[in-house]
């Protein structure tokens, strides 16, 4: 059963409730403005229905900020399902795909926490509406490499712009987290000729990317506080926060985690310290774009993730330009440049 809920500021709030399966949970569109919504499907293990409704907002909402920054025809949404990922069973997402699916393509869903390809091919048994997939003939298969590409290239503006340099040869790097994303940003820092200091809280993740790439590990709890240029956060969100920014030595904040900032005001502690923060949404916006190809059936997608990842470089450029000439945080003049485009058009 699929109800709708009003919900302030966004377009469609839905709940999603199937008593066979035992699903529950519940999908948001902040905004089609630009597009149909696009955004992940995430299962947790929720306190509540109001903790589930208040992280599926807030992340349609990202999805909307995420979308516009990387120039895509796409809005904002998100679906979540309340549980352990480890209760998931094919019949639950399958309602949930039968959910997507009377949506008519106002959102598509694809691959978030706790959910993998084949999530995504049980869910496509009942919708079309779903992208993430590791078969077919637009099948887009793992982001992270091209999330780690436009986070590379972002670190590079912002290397320019913080060092006046954009050459890597010497430039110390610190990594934390060596998922899917942090290892292939340590593999092209590495082929630039960036010394790595890496961390995370896998020992043998960590053992095997110092081994790879010739690099130093640090403690898991200080990898923030190394000195280095730049600090990557390549693992969980809120590690920009009142305690750890007073610790940072590096001058650029360049990683691929969603919602580094713990709170607005971190955008603010870090610019009076003189460090450049590069935000997160731009910097990751590699990964919605290889989607995107999915979504919108790219007969052409190298080119055309290309091209995309070059246009969203361009966007990181403006943002620091205005925040550098307004002496503000690139974080708020973020939200300010790719908020204007999900205005609606005058006239
Ligand atoms: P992942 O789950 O593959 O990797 C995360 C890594 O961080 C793991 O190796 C884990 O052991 C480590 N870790 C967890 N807590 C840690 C801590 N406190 N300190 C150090 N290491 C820790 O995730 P993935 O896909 O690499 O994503 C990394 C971040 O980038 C996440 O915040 C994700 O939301 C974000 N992101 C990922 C995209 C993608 O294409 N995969 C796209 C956009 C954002």
């Amino acid at each position: 059963m699929i109800t709708r809920l009003s919900a302030p500021h966004h377009e469609e709030l839905w709940r999603v409730t199937d008593d066979a399966s035992g699903l529950r949970g519940y999908i948001a569109l902040h905004s089609t403005r630009l597009g149909p919504a696009a955004g992940g499907l995430r299962m947790r293990a929720y306190d509540s229905d109001e903790a589930a409704i208040a992280d599926v907002l807030n992340l349609s909402r990202g999805m909307s900020f995420k979308n516009a920054a990387a120039d895509l025809p796409l809005g904002g949404g998100k679906a979540v399902i309340m549980g352990d990922p480890r209760t998931k069973t094919p019949a639950m997402l399958r309602a949930m795909g039968r959910a997507i699916e009377t949506l008519q393509g106002r959102y598509w869903t694809a691959e978030d926490m706790g959910m993998s390809p084949a999530d995504m091919a049980e869910i496509a048994r009942e919708t079309r509406y779903v992208a993430g997939l590791d078969s077919g003939p637009f099948a887009s298969g793992d982001p992270s490499p091209v999330t780690a590409q436009g986070v590379f290239n972002a670190l590079k503006i912002g290397l320019k712009q913080r060092y006046g340099r954009d050459d890597l040869s010497g430039t110390t790097v610190a990594v934390q987290g060596l998922g899917h994303v942090g290892w292939h940003l340590c593999r092209l820092l590495h082929e630039a000729g960036a010394r790595l200091i890496l961390a995370d809280t896998d020992a043998a993740k960590l053992a095997q990317s110092c081994a790879d790439f010739d690099a130093t590990a640090a403690d898991v709890t200080r990898i923030h506080a190394t000195e280095a240029e730049v600090f990557a956060p390549c693992a969980i969100g809120g590690t920009l926060n009142a305690t750890t920014i007073p610790e940072l030595r590096a001058g650029l904040i360049a990683g691929a985690a969603n919602n580094q900032l713990a709170t607005p005001e971190d955008a603010d502690r870090l610019a009076a310290r003189g460090i450049l923060y590069l935000p997160d949404y731009v910097a990751n916006g590699g990964g919605i774009i290889n989607v995107a190809a999915e979504i919108l059936r790219i007969e052409t997608r190298a080119p055309w993730v290309a091209a995309r990842l070059d246009a969203l470089g361009t966007t990181m450029t403006r943002i620091l330009a205005h925040a550098a000439a307004k002496d503000a945080s690139p974080a708020h003049l973020a939200d300010t440049i790719i908020g204007e485009r999900l205005l609606p058009r005058a006239g």
